[in-house]
């Protein structure tokens, strides 16, 4: 029996991952669920999974949960509430599903990879963040660091077992292209967030599904990938393929490509997470090769996609440019969101908020922080100027 705390428990990948456990009762017991405000969602996961611990960030919201557990006689299951009790939750299983969205993930998630946990990484803004400093630190501790996301999942999968890189000439990240693929950038500046958040084959959170829209996500994914398998960001390649049924390849020096293939259901990577490994069934609808027929594939339009070359420069340049574009992009998303931005502004945000940087120090955590804190305040800056 595998106990699990699933840090995000509300959001997109955390209630699949809930979806994939109940499938297995035999195998997996809830240690903690978090969440950060939507306590109502939380007390409805309590009364299902039991778990020793539950965390709200906001007070007022664990207040809420605290007096409806005592209520329904659950009074045994333990409510925090804070960012401190985040590492509570992520220290407390046996595994960690990291599902929070954003920096504010950071923390919990390299505490749960200190303390030697089986670590699922959904959340990949701390790898950014953190690059290199984060997987040194699953080294040191022992801990096992799985991917989610489902690009790197399949990249996973399909490199040499012992990840040793051996014979692995590129990595070849596959994407939608998002609900905007094929328009000029130009054209997108009426875009609306019910426009961005609609994507075309995945259902995820809000911020994720911006990132989609502006392919910043790729963006983002190149740099979870140099981090990951400790590779250089120009032996990562981009490739647009609208269907979303390979996930991603790995192409070896002998000529051959691996690719994983399935239906875009998050279920299946959490599915094997959860199990190496091993193999689980995770729920999602069987494949059928024949029904999809043919499989398209194109070069990325890098003139239209500013966010994409980016998120380039950050790769290849690295120290705090990776810090600078991750923090930026969650201000001027969270901006754009609430309709203060337009779609179009958010890389000229971001593009901003690099050349301004000037924190450099990037080997430890606190200097990671403070790279971000600039950012922030950078991004801010550039948005009120838009104004
Ligand atoms: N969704 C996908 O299919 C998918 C695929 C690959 C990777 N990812 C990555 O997985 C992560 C989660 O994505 P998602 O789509 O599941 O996000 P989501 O649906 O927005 O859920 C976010 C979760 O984090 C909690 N949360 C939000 N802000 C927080 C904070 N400041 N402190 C602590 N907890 C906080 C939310 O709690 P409340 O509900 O209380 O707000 C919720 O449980 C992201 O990094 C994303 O890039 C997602």
């Amino acid at each position: 029996m595998q106990s699990i705390s699933i840090l995000g428990s509300t959001g997109s990948v955390g209630k699949s991952t809930l979806d994939v456990i109940a499938r297995h009762p035999e195998r997996y017991q809830v240690a903690a669920l978090t969440a950060h405000s939507n306590h109502a969602l939380l007390l409805e996961q309590c009364q299902k999974y039991t778990p020793k611990l539950a965390v709200m960030v906001s007070e007022s919201a664990a207040e809420k949960l605290q007096h409806s557990l005592q209520e329904l006689g659950l009074s045994h299951i333990q409510v925090n509430s804070g960012v401190d009790a985040l590492t509570q939750a992520a220290t407390l299983g046996d595994s960690v599903m990291s599902a929070i969205v954003g920096a504010a993930g950071l923390v919990p998630t390299l505490d749960a990879v200190k303390a030697g946990k089986r670590v699922m990484i959904a959340n990949k803004e701390p790898l950014v963040m953190t690059g290199g400093l984060f997987m040194a630190e699953a080294k040191k501790s022992g801990a096992t660091v799985l991917p989610i996301d489902s690009e790197h999942n399949a990249i996973f999968q399909c490199m040499p077992f012992d990840q040793s890189k051996q014979g692995v000439r590129k990595l070849h990240l596959t994407a939608s292209g998002g609900p905007f693929l094929g328009r000029k950038w130009n054209d997108l500046s009426g875009i609306t967030p019910e426009q961005a958040c609609a994507h075309p084959n995945w259902s995820m959170g809000q911020k994720i599904s911006v990132d989609s829209a502006t392919m910043m996500n790729k963006g983002l994914e190149l740099i979870e990938a140099t981090a990951l398998f400790d590779i250089a960001a120009e032996s990562v390649d981009v490739i647009v393929h609208p269907q979303s049924i390979i996930h991603s390849m790995v192409e070896y020096t002998d000529g051959s490509f691996l690719a994983q293939l399935g239906s875009p259901d998050m279920r299946i990577p959490i599915a094997h997470a959860l199990s190496w490994p091993e193999r689980i069934n995770s729920g999602a609808k069987t494949l059928d090769i024949t029904e999809i027929a043919r499989l398209d594939f194109q070069k990325p339009d890098m003139q239209n996609m500013p966010c994409l070359a980016l998120a380039r420069w950050a790769a290849t340049e690295g120290g705090a440019l990776p810090i600078a574009l991750n923090a930026s992009n969650e201000v001027a998303v969270s901006a754009f969101l609430s309709q203060a931005i337009g779609f179009t502004d958010i890389p000229l945000v971001i593009e901003r908020t690099m050349n301004e940087v000037v924190g450099q120090d990037t080997t430890d955590l606190v200097s990671i922080l403070n790279i971000d804190n600039e950012s922030r305040a950078l991004a801010q800056a550039a948005i009120d100027s838009l104004r």
